[in-house]
């Protein structure tokens, strides 16, 4: 690569980096996993150790973790918590003993190996020996109070005594005790370590949330994070949260990393029963390949070892590189694969009729989350992989946060497996099942098809259609089920006495409900086209086709009735809406059919007289600002969520795409932009910000 190709790759990873991190310290959320976020954190970290003038204050390897949030207190930490330097093979941590041996060669190279959990770092802070305040991370100088919640902690003593340990006690240790008991009578203590829940633990909780019909959480270090920033302690205690410590930050006179761990077993934590010295680099080694094989079977989930020079004269000779201590690192396991059974395989149908063969696993945590299910996607990729039902299969969530089926073990197959066909007929209203030519998917043609009618109607509920919050899939497909409702337009007649008979509502949460229901009698054109579910019609080809309505609307009303649309959509005719720009020939054909159609009209019809009212957005001259113009959005914006932003352009005529490309006309950049600005700046789209984009509208 040149020196420009190698900065452009730089910035691109470090946009991408921190939108993720964004999403996943300060938001709890993510959308890729933490095996592909530290590999392109590790490619970074790389390139820039090669050149290192390219290292910028703002680089993600320059900070660690997320941004302390609002609902907790500061809490200064005097010294900076730090992160480690990942490395993911034994070639690349051979490597850093040698980096480390060339920084200083005259340092005592003994090692000090323990486990790396995947929990949530805390710092305890003592004062005389008593618990004082807790704090998280944060961005590694400024973290949140969280002292109530850890303290819900049992495993972390809200009071320091001294456990006398013959084990561990020698006349070495005996120093020690003293300046520590010292410590205790009159000084700070700082100790920092891991929270975190159990598998154990975490199964169960979502056995039970999974027994209330809650949504389940995904792993067992998310849980654990949301739990601590709780502002609610009893929630925190409820969780069985656990600690392990695996510093002291204050100085006691230690002279390795190990007596901090001894000290930290004398004064009552939580003690890694693997951590010990390995006096070479072979010795690592083999401790990383036995942990490695125990790993599933450890109660609490591990993402790798730390591995730290012990002497701590050493280690601070060795100093820091950005953000993380030289003299350690995080020895990583590799992405994860696991094996589980294929105990069934269903069939899954979706709105439009598509038929989608699922295989349901006995329950495995693979990746940081428990895996139960995964699309084979059609019959083709069951017949590629000759999957049976009740064989065992391997499993595979790396680099892609959806699990997959890799490949079947089929050296373990007892000759029970049973050869999987898919339905000739659909599995849920009996209708006939067709596959286009050319197509690997089967679809249910029965328009009548009960369950293609319930993703109807989770449709049509759903968030950006008539959002109907409360009205979830279970709750819909349960008043299916009593015949209280039989199409869309039944929800708006649903009285609260309808409701009672069914389990789970007391009285009030009925009345809500049929509250929130009545109030979304209003909806947009086009959130109103979105929400009929016609084939091939998402979000923008509503918007698309509301444009094309609303001129058709006579005297420039802002309020009409179903009628009124569906009349004026009903008169488009085929060629009409071919020539609507972006609707091509097979999304025309659907929407000319949908409009046509008989049972639709009745629907339509019954829709009109519960009156139900759309609204259609003013046509003003501000309307053309954004006329025909293409707009991309990355980051994150102060005054607006993406949602309202898209709107707001598309109120203006302006259209929205997701990706860059020389049809944009306006890349609109937040704070966190993605990798979207390169693109941008690359093929020389206009970058707007915050700003530009408030003026635009304003003028
Ligand atoms: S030492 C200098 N030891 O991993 C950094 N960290 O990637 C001090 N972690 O923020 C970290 N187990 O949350 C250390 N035995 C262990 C650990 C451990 C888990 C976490 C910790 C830290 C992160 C660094």
């Amino acid at each position: 690569m040149t020196k420009k190709g190698i900065k452009q790759r730089i910035n691109k990873l470090k946009k991408e980096i921190n939108y993720h991190r964004y999403l996943y310290h300060v938001l709890d959320t993510r959308e890729i996993s933490d095996a592909v976020l530290d590999s392109l954190k590790h490619e970074l970290y790389r390139l820039e150790q090669q050149n290192p003038e390219f290292i910028t204050e703002d680089s993600p390897t320059q900070r660690v973790g997320g941004e302390a949030l609002d609902k907790f207190k500061k809490v200064y930490h005097k010294v900076k918590m730090l992160s480690l330097e990942d490395v993911f093979s034994t070639g690349e941590f051979e490597d850093w003993e040698k980096r480390i041996k060339k920084v200083s060669p005259s340092g005592k190279y003994e090692y000090f190996g323990e486990l790396k959990i995947d929990g949530f770092a805390i710092s305890l802070n003592y004062e005389n020996g008593l618990l004082k305040f807790a704090s998280t991370r944060g961005d590694g100088e400024i973290g949140e109070d969280v002292t109530k919640n850890i303290k819900t902690i049992e495993s972390i003593p809200l009071a320091l005594n001294i456990h006398e340990d013959e084990n561990v006690i020698n006349d070495d240790m005996n120093i020690y005790i003293k300046s520590i008991k010292k410590l205790l009578e009159r000084g700070n203590l700082e100790i920092r370590g891991e929270v975190y829940m159990s598998r154990k633990v975490f199964l169960e909780i979502n056995k039970e949330r999974k027994k209330k019909g809650e949504p389940l959480y995904a792993n067992p270090r998310n849980t654990a994070a949301g739990s601590i920033r709780q502002l609610d302690p009893k929630i925190a205690a409820s969780r069985k949260l656990e600690f392990l410590p695996y510093a002291i930050i204050t100085d006691f006179g230690q002279d390795g990393h190990k007596d901090e761990h001894n000290i930290l077993k004398i004064l009552g934590f939580k003690r890694d029963k693997y951590a010990g010295i390995f006096s070479n680099i072979s010795e690592v080694e083999s401790f990383w390949k036995d942990i490695l094989k125990r790993r599933e079977k450890l109660a609490y989930q591990i993402d790798g070892l730390v591995i730290s020079v012990n002497d701590n004269a050493t280690f601070k000779k060795l100093g820091v590189v950005g953000k993380a201590p030289r003299g350690a690192v995080a020895f990583k396991f590799p992405a994860e694969e696991s094996t589980t059974k294929v105990e069934d395989i269903s069939v899954q149908i979706g709105r439009t009729g598509a038929l989608t063969p699922v295989a349901h696993f006995l329950p495995v945590l693979i990746g940081g989350t428990i895996v139960t299910r995964a699309s084979l996607h059609n019959e083709d990729e069951i017949r590629r992989l000759d999957l049976k039902i009740g064989d065992t299969v391997i499993i595979k969530r790396s680099g892609d946060v959806i699990p997959k089926v890799v490949s079947v073990l089929k050296n373990l197959r007892v000759g029970k497996e049973m050869d999987f066909k898919m339905p000739k007929n659909c599995p849920f209203c009996g209708g006939k099942i067709e596959r286009k030519e050319g197509e690997v998917i089967l679809k249910c043609v029965n328009k009548k098809c009960s369950a293609k009618h319930r993703e109807a109607l989770r449709h049509f509920t759903s968030k950006k259609a008539f959002d109907i919050v409360g009205l979830g899939p279970q709750i819909l497909n349960k008043l299916a089920d009593e015949g209280l409702i039989s199409d869309f337009a039944d929800i708006f007649s649903l009285r609260e006495g309808d409701l009672l008979p069914i389990e789970r509502f007391a009285e009030r949460s009925a009345s809500k409900l049929i509250e929130a229901i009545q109030q979304k009698k209003e909806i947009t054109l086009a959130k109103f086209i979105y929400s009929l579910g016609i084939q091939h019609v998402g979000e923008e080809t509503a918007l698309t086709l509301a444009g094309s309505t609303s001129a058709e609307i006579k005297s420039q009303k802002s309020k009409v009735t179903v009628d009124e649309v569906s009349s004026i959509l009903k008169s488009f005719s085929l060629e009409d809406l071919e020539k609507i720009q972006d609707i091509g020939p097979k999304v025309a054909e659907s929407i000319h059919i949908y409009f046509n159609d008989i049972n639709n009209k009745v629907l339509l019809e019954k829709l009109n007289n519960l009156n139900i009212i759309i609204n259609i957005p003013k046509v003003n001259l501000k309307k053309y600002i954004f006329s025909a113009k293409v707009f991309v959005l990355t980051g994150e914006l102060e005054g607006f969520t993406r949602d309202k932003a898209k709107e707001v352009i598309r109120s203006f005529g302006g259209e929205i795409s997701s990706s860059v490309s020389k049809k944009t006309d306006y890349l609109l950049a937040g704070e966190n932009h993605g990798s979207k600005y390169d693109k941008a700046k690359e093929l020389e789209v206009k970058i707007i910000n915050e700003k530009d984009f408030l003026k635009m509208i304003n003028s």
